[in-house]
């Protein structure tokens, strides 16, 4: 049967590499379709509790991995070997930066390496992972083309299995947002984009079983550029309101007010809110992509550092603030009892890659206070690529609370009771507009 008939009857085996933000729900997506689905992930716990009906991405909700895993529909693994078993593959892998700002595309290279060993005639490959454009053509599609178990001759590499004829390979962008309530993987609009015209139209037609809104453009750079054009537009934006912050503060205006009042404009404006940085897997980290391959075609990519630069040191300007706020009090930061609200590097989620409260944290230990945090999604650090912080999340409470020099908020989670904070913190640094329009203030609130 051909593979677009199997996409249609619902009868192909779909399967996805890398278990993680973006894997998991996905493999929610084409279950919840009807297709038959298996998992793949190199980390044995996630298999281990996935195969126990256990969900460790909460922000997905409750159930759901129970319900799948006494289905007959689904099934996860460590055992790349199996990989010759599904009709399509989805990779997800991580995409992070190396050591000198370079595109780590190791994690790319080995799910491309195993899919290669078990390729097929007739399995459809994609892409999901975010990258620089031309990943799929230039790192995937030759590791495919040099091998496969099931080649049917051809002129591609040693393994013979062609493009296009043999095996199907495409780019579709995750543009999944961890924590939002409106969309979810189903409802998020699907870009699209084959290395040739048969893979984009296969690609499609899967997608279009389990997305409701799917997007074909003409080609895999096509859709890798989008994607990265959408988060450096959001690096960018960031980095401009975050810009603007530092100015009006300085003319004593309030930026979250000149925010609301520019959104009232019902066209050509998009509010974007000020931070204390950059964090997450995407935003700090794919504008770099682009910077790198664009060194390629030789040309510089001034906004995307710009913004980097300006996103990068919002950390310090915020220490400064809480440095001044403290002063102000008569105390100095050495000594001072400085409670962190908020370790996950945006509301109403347990994801603390790239978070600008480490640094903050870091910093502010480094300049003698003592430092705490709240955070209602992580109840302990674990070790990370930059920070090894080895602290605990504190249970708060008024007295608590009020027994702190400074509060300093970092993330504005819908679980905190701010109320609380509000009357019992004596000095509150707050980076997230939090307090904005509260009465029942009171301490004093420096906005950051
Ligand atoms: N998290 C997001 O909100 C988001 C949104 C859009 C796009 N993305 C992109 O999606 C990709 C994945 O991000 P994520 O947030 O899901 O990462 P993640 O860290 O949550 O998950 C990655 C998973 O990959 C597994 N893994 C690593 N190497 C593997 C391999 N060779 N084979 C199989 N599994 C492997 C890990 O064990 C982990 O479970 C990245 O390119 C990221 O930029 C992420």
């Amino acid at each position: 049967m051909s593979l677009a008939k199997k996409f249609d009857d619902g009868s192909a085996l779909i399967g996805v590499v890398a278990l993680g933000y973006v894997g998991l729900p996905l493999l929610r997506s084409f279950y919840n379709a009807g297709f038959r689905v298996i998992g793949f992930d190199v980390d044995p716990d996630k298999i281990r509790m996935l195969n126990a009906g256990e969900n460790y991405l909460k922000h997905l909700g409750e159930g759901f991995v129970s319900e799948m895993s006494a289905s007959d529909r689904f099934e996860v693994t460590d055992d790349f070997g199996r990989l010759g078993e599904p009709d399509a593959i989805m990779i997800c892998v991580p995409t992070p930066l190396g050591p000198h700002q370079e595109p780590d595309l190791s994690f790319v290279e080995r799910a491309a390496d195993d899919v290669a060993k078990t390729l097929r005639t007739g399995q459809l490959i994609v892409l999901e992972s975010t990258t620089y454009p031309g990943t799929t053509r230039e790192i995937m599609l030759p590791r495919l083309e040099a091998s496969g178990a099931g080649a049917t001759g051809g002129a591609g590499g040693t393994g013979g299995l062609r493009c296009g004829k043999d095996f199907f390979l495409a780019y579709s962008p995750e543009r999944e947002d961890p924590g939002r309530k409106d969309h979810n993987t189903q409802t998020i609009p699907k870009l699209v984009g084959g290395i040739d015209e048969k893979s984009g139209e296969l690609a499609v037609a899967m997608y279009r079983k389990a997305i409701k809104k799917v997007i074909p453009v003409s080609s895999a750079e096509v859709a890798e550029s989008a994607k990265i054009l959408e988060n450096v537009y959001r690096a960018v934006n960031i980095a401009l309101v975050n810009e603007m912050k530092v100015i009006l503060e300085k003319m004593g205006i309030d930026v979250w007010e000149v925010i609301d009042a520019a959104a009232t404009k019902p066209f050509g404006y998009q509010a974007f809110y000020p931070g204390p940085g950059l964090g997450g897997h995407c935003i700090p980290i794919d504008p770099y992509y682009l910077t790198w391959k664009a060194r390629e075609v030789g040309q510089p990519t001034r906004f995307i550092e710009l913004a980097g630069h300006v996103n990068h040191h919002m950390p310090d300007y915020v220490v400064q603030r809480t440095l001044l706020a403290l002063n102000e009090e008569g105390k100095s930061v050495r000594g001072s009892k400085i409670l962190v609200m908020g370790l996950a590097y945006k509301p109403d989620v347990d994801d603390v890659r790239e978070s600008p409260s480490f640094e903050l944290i870091e910093q502010l230990i480094e300049l003698g206070a003592s430092v705490e945090y709240h955070d209602p999604h992580v109840q302990a650090t674990h070790k990370m690529r930059r920070h090894n912080l080895k602290m605990v999340s504190i249970d708060i409470s008024p007295e608590i609370v009020g027994d702190y020099d400074c509060v300093l908020i970092a993330t504005h989670h819908t679980a905190c009771d701010w109320g609380m904070i509000a009357r019992h913190a004596r000095l509150i640094v707050d980076t997230r507009g939090v307090m904005r329009g509260r009465t029942d203030v009171t301490g004093r609130v420096v906005m950051a």
